[in-house]
């Protein structure tokens, strides 16, 4: 079978449909290669010397760790040079990054999680890497207000997974292409060009240990999976929490499901990140069929007022965030 690469995928959006500039081109590839370059840190583990705490706080007062800082210079390293960004944004970072002024300054504006899934570094389960592209507004200053768009405006989101093999996840908003980095070759390869997820599922993923904190909506959505054959959905559920998002995002990808990180009494807001955790994750779900909300909108037309704003999140297969989100607007 002929072997298609990122470059090659990426070139043909380019020729025949016109729906990828040579300027997201290039932002595309420079954010791949740096997730080859961290995934290849990543893989070093333990012998690397980058595992553990790097003794600083990000602006979420959140302890990072040696990877998240590792990674977070990765990409800023990687993108600041190329004429593609006008600036970008990361969880790692309070305020946006300005190109300097010694780099052309392009159109684009990105935005990154560059380590998620942080409290699995240290024992050996999958992590990654997500970002999402917006423009950056025609004559305005790159600064922390260019960057508060709704998610319906990204060009382009995606993730990679650092797991047993390195793979990327990617849309232009033409469907969802999964490829996986050939060691041996260097590049990202495609291993799916068109994932599509499925209305329905019987697997969920959920931080169980939240139950007494959560709303009605979701304790009766998950009471009602766990009352399985017997119960009012008639079928049984499985359940899986891997705790990286890009993990059980990729997992539902492959396999179906629905994944939650509702507000609940102590994350009054959420805890996942509007701008560079959902947003993207919301581009990529609705793109393989899905849906994406935070119990009542869809996560994609919420306007954000704040760079690291966080918020509710609901997503996968779209019969059941249906269901979820009918439960929270009947609960009001
Ligand atoms: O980035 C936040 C994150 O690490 C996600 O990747 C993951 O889904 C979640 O937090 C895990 O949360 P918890 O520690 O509550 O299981
Ligand atoms: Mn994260």
């Amino acid at each position: 079978m002929k072997k298609i690469t990122l470059t090659q995928y990426l070139i043909e959006l380019q020729r025949n449909k016109g729906c990828v500039s040579a300027e997201l081109r290039l932002l595309i590839e420079v954010v791949a290669r740096a997730c080859k370059r961290i995934s290849h840190e990543v893989s070093k583990g333990a012998l690397g010397g980058v595992l553990g705490g790097a003794g600083t706080e990000n602006i979420q007062g959140e302890a990072q760790k040696k990877l998240d800082v590792i990674a977070n210079e990765v990409l800023v390293e990687a993108n600041e040079w190329g004429g593609h960004l006008a600036a970008l944004a990361s969880e790692e970072m309070e305020h946006p990054h300005q190109i300097p002024s010694r780099y052309p300054r392009g159109e684009f504006l990105l935005l990154m999680d560059p380590l998620d899934g942080s409290s699995n570094i240290d024992v050996n389960v999958s992590i990654g890497t997500i970002f999402s592209v917006l423009r950056c507004p025609e004559g305005v200053e790159a600064n922390e207000q260019a960057f508060l768009q709704p998610g319906s405006a990204q060009v382009a989101a995606g993730f990679a997974v650092y797991g047993p093999s390195t793979v990327l996840v990617l849309t232009v908003g033409r469907g969802v292409v999964e490829f996986t980095l050939d060691r041996e070759l260097g590049s990202f390869i495609m291993t799916e060009a068109n994932v599509t997820l499925s209305a329905d599922t019987q697997e969920f993923a959920i931080n169980m240990s939240n139950m007494r904190n959560w709303e009605s909506p979701i304790k009766r959505y998950i009471d009602e999976c766990l009352a399985g054959k017997t119960g009012p959905r008639g079928k049984d559920f499985n359940m899986r929490w891997v705790a990286s998002m890009v993990a059980d995002v990729f997992r539902i990808m492959a396999r179906g499901g629905i994944f939650m990180y509702p507000k609940d009494s102590k994350h009054t807001a959420g805890r996942l990140r509007l701008m560079y955790e959902a947003n993207p994750m919301a581009f990529i779900v609705e793109q393989a069929g899905g849906a994406a909300t935070d119990g009542y909108r869809r996560i994609l037309d919420i306007q954000p007022v704040a760079l690291h704003e966080r918020v509710g999140v609901i997503l996968g297969a779209k019969a059941e965030v249906e269901r979820v989100t009918r439960y929270h607007h009947e609960a009001r």
